[in-house]
């Protein structure tokens, strides 16, 4: 069944790219009761541009929006959730349950910070969270239950798909699925970009691109089938595609891919510091 958040009251600390994004996406979906959810920025200009966007109250002031909040979202960049952390461990008890969204910060530093045996879930969301085909990571500080993580899921689960992760994974899902939609664009846009250059309409040349990604994405997810396997029934011996298949292995698009996410990876590792 699925999980009532309409009395729970929540707290976005950092409504900027993927605060905005989640809180956004959990009031469209209804899921959260506007009345009973707040947000905060570090701007007070800010502050007001979003407070009337979005319908719910929105202020720099940390403290008071925890004091009230069962379910504390913490979506400020890595560098900035020390001092915050800080900034609200007066107000934070062990009834009230912390998510973190930050890269790199552990969830023993969160705890450290906070202080008192708080239970902390961290997750690794991405933008797609926008339109509802978000994927997820999660997974669990020491004084978390079970249950905890089940609620972090169902709130993540309405705006995509979730996993739970050990926490040691957790900088490698950083530099793949939080970091993976810019490179998907990337690819995407290189795509569109040939299309026109073989003499597609730009628009059209975009939908072919997109929709084929999504497609082939689609079948991986829905068969479960090997991405090579995949591949193989595309590529007719002596056809086109082994040819363009050709270009992609000389111009090392696979071991580009692969260190592209190797290096995201390894600096997710060092963003907490800096
Ligand atoms: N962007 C992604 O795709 C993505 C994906 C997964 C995880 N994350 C993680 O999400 C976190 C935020 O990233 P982002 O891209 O959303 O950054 P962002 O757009 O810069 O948002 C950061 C927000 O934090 C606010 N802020 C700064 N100091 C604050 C304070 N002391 N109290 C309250 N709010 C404060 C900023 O306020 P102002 O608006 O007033 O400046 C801004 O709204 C990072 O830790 C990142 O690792 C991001």
């Amino acid at each position: 069944m699925a999980m009532d958040f309409s009395h729970k009251r929540v707290a976005i600390l950092g409504a900027g790219k993927i605060g905005g994004i989640l809180l956004n996406a959990l009031l469209e979906k209804g899921l959260l009761s506007p009345t009973l959810t707040s947000a905060t920025v570090q701007h007070e200009d800010r502050a007001r541009v979003l407070s009337e966007k979005l319908g719910v109250p929105v202020s720099t002031d940390n403290l008071a929006a925890v004091s009230k909040a069962d379910i504390i979202f913490v979506c400020v960049k890595p560098q900035v959730v020390q001092e915050l952390m800080e900034q609200i461990r007066p107000a934070v008890s062990p009834d009230q349950l912390v998510i973190s969204v930050a890269a790199s910060v552990s969830t023993s530093q969160i705890e450290k910070a906070l202080g008192g045996n708080i239970p902390v879930v961290r997750a690794m969301p991405n933008t797609p969270c926008a339109l509802g085909c978000g994927m997820t990571a999660i997974c669990k500080g020491k004084f978390a239950s079970s249950r905890h993580v089940e609620t972090a899921c169902a709130l993540f689960d309405l705006v995509g798909r979730t996993v739970v992760v050990d926490e040691k994974h957790m900088d490698a899902v950083t530099g793949l699925s939080a970091s993976g939609p810019a490179y998907i664009y990337i690819i995407l846009e290189s795509l569109a970009e040939a299309g026109v250059k073989v003499g597609l309409p730009r628009d059209v040349a975009t939908l072919l691109a997109a929709q084929t990604t999504l497609g082939a994405a689609t079948v991986v997810l829905q068969t479960g089938d090997h991405p090579a396997l995949l591949k193989d029934a595309v590529t007719t011996p002596a056809g086109c595609t082994i040819d363009g298949i050709m270009e992609l292995e000389e111009g090392k698009l696979r071991v580009t891919l692969i260190k592209a996410v190797v290096k995201a990876a390894q600096r997710a590792k060092e963003l907490a510091s800096g």
